[in-house]
């Protein structure tokens, strides 16, 4: 079963002499219950593309699955609810509301979906993440 799924995703920043190329035709499948790493050098496309897989950012070209859903058919709420509910993300350095603990940081979204439950990765019921990252 699979968490996420990319289909020749591309994306490009700038344009002109400015353009950047941070995605060029990326497919990569994420299993559920598994923990996947992407790795690479700086620059080199990691949260750009973890960035597109959550939702948190539109690509150039291509496709992108969180579980069956092709993120591409959601407008605005749809989108939300989606990142709301099956989405957990962890930012590198930043969006992060350093007086409170991590617990404190999820209980917003929890509250809005109705019930505090501890955020999980992986394949479990509906009501959890189905995917999780970094960047
Ligand atoms: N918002 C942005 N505008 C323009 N260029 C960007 C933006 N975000 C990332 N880039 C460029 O896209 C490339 C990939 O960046 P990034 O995805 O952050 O790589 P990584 O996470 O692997 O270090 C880099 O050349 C970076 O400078
Ligand atoms: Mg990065």
């Amino acid at each position: 079963m699979l968490a996420a799924r990319t289909v020749d995703l591309t994306k490009v920043y700038g344009e002109g002499d400015a353009e950047v190329r941070a995605l060029d035709g990326v497919t990569v499948e994420i299993r559920a219950g598994e923990f996947t790493a992407v790795m690479g050098p700086s620059g080199s496309g990691k949260s750009t593309l973890v960035h597109c897989m959550a939702a948190l950012d539109s690509p150039t070209s291509g496709s992108v699955f969180i579980g069956d859903t092709d993120l591409a058919d959601l407008k605005d709420k749809a989108l939300t609810l989606l990142r709301r509910d099956r989405v957990g993300f962890v930012f590198q350095a930043y969006n992060l509301l350093p007086t409170l603990t991590a617990e404190e940081k999820r209980a917003p979204a929890a509250r809005h979906r109705g019930g505090a439950r501890l955020i999980r990765t992986g394949s479990g019921p509906s009501s959890t993440p189905s995917a999780c990252g970094t960047g």
